[in-house]
């Protein structure tokens, strides 16, 4: 069952009715300022950080789910209805929601009376515009009254929703003409604050909560005000601030009027915090005056149609823009929308919020992670490279000296976050990855002399290429029984805890060190990942490749020997005969073999290993590739292990706490699909390869949605398991590695547009019913318009690649480096 279509030519999804299984969003915003937006106008705004510049109010995990948002109320003789349906939830003669790239438009109709209401984030502007369109679509002269809402969240967000007892004590807002300012904490150490603000004189307000509920007793779907069909113009001291505009309008049949509203957020530097003259229509009870220059500013930017259209057009040539880098026409409708617009669009809030802020992560708990957003470059690195350079010595600028990472950090002070500290064994190996992913792509080895300091030496003068290097020995240096990488915390999976041995509620199975280790450092010197020995095989190569780049043979050759020896280990001590273990716990026990009871085989380690090509020579990547198909495939996606655990194993940790199918118990954890994707891609598969991907990429969910639940356009982290009940349901949308991981996988190993040293790539593996496809790529400044043709009806092999013509031998094209475009036509057989 669907619940809306895709409107392509838009770049849009469109939904077309208010109750979707699940609070169907969109995030607008893409520099400073962001928004979360659902299909009924939820969600919440905050400031680079969402815990500690929340600006908007939201209830998480409320019933009903989706309460908090900004939200119009129209009183139309009496009928109380929203543009978005929520809160109040008449019903309405026509709805819809087009959520498209950094902006949603929502449309309601009653009674003749429609509301259409555009909302986005302007580029370079830190404040979600919203623009109200009324329209008088009946024969009658309509008089009505609409009211605004926005509640004000006390900033930062984890205080806001713990200490009442100051909080209901703190609120503060200054009223100027048609704007709300809230001033919570601002006359003391806070130098922000922020707006709400009408661009037409309104006819009352209110920034008291209670006052526009008219009771405690109200909530949302029912405030008195809008009933009684006028504001009470009150004043917030204290308790809980909102900001509320109220306005009386008449249309004529026909007529159309449209107002636009901004919530806008400003810093002031220290020493002009305040103005010096108090204006005469200023409400306010202190006795300082905010000074409000910047807000003016901002107000003035966007207060006629005109301005907002040209804020908006921008925005979709930024958007345009980004993704006319990477574009394909493949034979497949849904392969094309998530390649050139839903995937692309996903790897950009991912990149920009991390796991941070979502429906399903409330903005307080976590800050950025370090495995998690360099993963998250792969995804995005050929859409903004400066910002991805960026990021990448802000993340490097937290790991330790000896290579160790913190887990987390937090935006706003880039440092690492102590109280989760370090040790998850796979950290510093992503680094490696996206270092090398952003040099592939831009050809800029300059990054690799970047002065980049050490958390624990903030002065010293390390580089780049220092921090690759302390990565890749960070795994070589630490080493179990088997020579294998110690697992310590966790490493990619979170919830493989080889050594807490937890056993008492509220443990952190991450945190939480076992005495028994203690001395030892933490964690087991027994417990060995045969994960982290395969994604150390697999990122290996590029360490080497840079040494050798910069013509560093000796060293090259050195880390070469260790991946070699990584590899021989792997197959002797961590290959079960059909496929490959997953760890050896604490107790020096096989976890995910074919000996074990449950949880015999796991795919994490599999696609990594079938990619170094470990025992391929022995055909360990077919067996295990089968072995995968067999043992993990079901109707939505691969499972993460099988059979799923049903008991608790103290000795694995958190794993086994969750029922069978969901999270990491067995549940279809979409970004470790990719990686079978792509090993499946790389042995030449093509078949299986779009089988895994046509299982989880959202458009292709987008006719079970009532199964699936979470948005069609976009990845969850998971989807229920075949052992769970909720078999098929998707969870945890948007903020997932899962985006990241399915554009390469799709974009490089399935279409085979993968950047390399040395060039450009064209080596696909797709469906063999395919006769080819097109695909235009901007690399390193020049453009590059492929054609595949595949007349043999193949799914792998390049036969005859040529470059303007010129035959190349090999499936790499050359960096042609003149800016021009470039013509590239391969044929598959
Ligand atoms: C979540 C985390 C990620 C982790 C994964 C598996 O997606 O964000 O860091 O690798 O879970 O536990
Ligand atoms: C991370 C992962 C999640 C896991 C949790 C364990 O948040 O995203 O999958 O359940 O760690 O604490």
């Amino acid at each position: 069952m669907k619940f809306g279509y895709f409107d392509d030519s838009r770049k849009e999804y469109v939904i077309n009715t208010p109750r979707t299984p699940y609070p169907w969003i969109n995030y607008l915003g893409n520099q400073g300022f962001f928004s979360l937006i659902s299909n009924t106008a939820g969600g919440y705004s905050f400031y680079m950080d969402a815990r500690l510049r929340r600006i908007t109010r939201y209830r998480y995990n409320n019933v009903p789910l989706d309460m908090g948002g900004r939200y119009f109320y129209i009183n139309d003789n009496g009928t109380i209805w929203n543009p978005g349906w929520s809160p109040v939830k008449t019903e309405l003669d026509e709805y819809e929601c087009r959520h498209g790239m950094g902006y949603t438009i929502i449309k309601g109709k009653k009674n003749g009376l429609q509301a259409e209401v555009t909302f986005f984030v302007p580029q370079n502007y830190d404040g979600e515009v919203q623009q109200v369109v009324l329209t008088n679509d009946s024969a009658e002269a309509k008089e009505f009254s609409l009211f605004s809402i926005a509640e004000w969240c006390l900033w930062d967000a984890q205080d806001d929703c713990t200490n009442f007892q100051r909080n209901f004590s703190t609120g503060r807002v200054e009223i100027e003409g048609s704007t709300i300012y809230h001033v919570t904490e601002y006359r003391d150490r806070r130098n922000h604050y922020a707006f709400y603000t009408v661009n037409d004189e309104i006819d009352g307000y209110d920034t008291d909560r209670d006052a526009f509920l008219g009771s405690i007793y109200n909530g949302w779907d029912n405030p008195e005000t809008v009933k009684a069909g006028k504001a009470s113009n009150s004043f917030a001291d204290g308790w809980s601030p909102v900001a509320s505009h109220y306005k009386k309008i008449t249309l004529a049949p026909g007529e159309s009027k449209t107002l636009i509203y901004i919530l806008g957020y400003a810093e002031n530097p220290q020493d002009k915090k305040f103005a010096s003259e108090k204006p005469a229509n200023l409400l306010t009870r202190e006795a300082w005056v905010l000074n409000k220059e910047k807000a003016y500013a901002m107000i003035d930017k966007y207060n006629t149609p005109e301005k907002v259209a040209a804020g908006l057009a921008e925005l979709k040539s930024t958007w345009d823009n980004l993704l006319s880098i990477f574009k394909v026409d493949t034979p497949d409708d849904k392969v094309n929308r998530m390649v050139n617009i839903w995937n692309q669009y996903q790897c950009m809030v991912t990149f920009n919020l991390s796991r941070s802020a979502s429906y399903f992560e409330s903005g307080i708990g976590r800050g950025m992670g370090f495995r998690d957003s360099n993963q998250d470059i792969l995804g995005f690195v050929h859409q903004i490279p400066e910002r991805a350079r960026e990021r990448l010595i802000d993340i490097a600028s937290t790991q330790l000296s000896d290579g160790g990472c913190y887990h987390q950090y937090q935006p706003l002070t880039k440092k690492g976050n102590a109280d989760i500290g370090g040790d998850f064994s796979d950290d510093p190996l992503w680094m490696i990855l996206s270092v090398a992913a952003y040099i592939k792509e831009t050809g800029d080895w300059s990054i690799l002399d970047a002065n980049v300091p050490f958390d624990d030496d903030p002065e010293g003068k390390h580089t780049m290429l220092e921090h690759l290097n302390v990565s890749f020995y960070h795994i070589v240096n630490n080493l179990g029984p088997h020579g294998l990488p110690l697992a310590m915390r966790a490493d990619w999976n979170d919830c493989i805890n080889l050594s807490c041995f937890s056993d008492t509620p509220g443990e952190s199975f991450q945190t939480y060190t076992n005495p028994k280790f203690k001395a030892e450092g933490g964690y087991s010197k027994v417990a060995e990942s045969v994960f982290v020995a395969a994604l150390f095989t697999y990122t290996g190569p590029a360490y080497v490749g840079i040494l050798e780049h910069l013509g560093k043979a000796d060293e090259a050759a050195k880390a070469q020997a260790e991946i070699d020896k990584m590899k021989k280990n792997t197959m002797e001590s961590a290959f079960d005969g059909d496929w490959f273990l997953r760890a050896y716990d604490a107790n020096g026990e096989k976890m995910g073999s074919k000996e074990c009871e449950e949880g015999k085989i796991f795919i994490e380690p599999q696609g990594f290993a079938v990619m170094s090509e470990i025992g391929k020579e022995e055909g360990a990547d077919i067996k295990t590739l089968n072995s995968i198909d067999k043992y993990l495939n079901c109707e939505y996606g691969l499972v993460l292990n099988n059979p799923a655990f049903t008991k608790y194993y103290v000795q694995y940790g958190e794993i086994s706490t969750y029922p069978g199918g969901y999270k990491e118990n067995a549940g279809i954890f979409t970004h470790n699909n990719a990686w079978i994707i792509c090993a499946e891609a790389y042995a030449g598969r093509g078949e299986k390869a779009f089988e895994y991907y046509s299982k989880i990429a959202p458009a292709f969910t987008e006719e079970t949605s009532d199964i699936h639940k979470t948005e069609p356009y976009v990845y969850g982290q998971m989807i229920g398991g075949k052992d769970a009940k909720n078999f098929g349901q998707g969870k945890n949308s948007w903020l997932t590695g899962t985006a990241a991981w399915n554009m390469v996988a799709i974009s490089q190993y399935i279409l085979g547009v993968k950047p390399e040293f040395d060039g450009l790539r064209v080596d696909p593996s797709i469906p063999a019913a395919w006769d080819g496809f097109t695909a235009t790529r901007q690399f390193r400044g020049d453009t590059y318009e492929i054609t595949i043709k595949n007349p043999d009806h193949v799914n792998k092999g390049v036969k005859a690649l040529t470059v303007d013509g010129v035959a190349v031998d090999g499936c790499i094209v050359p960096v042609c480096g003149d800016g021009k475009t470039h013509q590239v036509e391969v044929v598959l057989g």
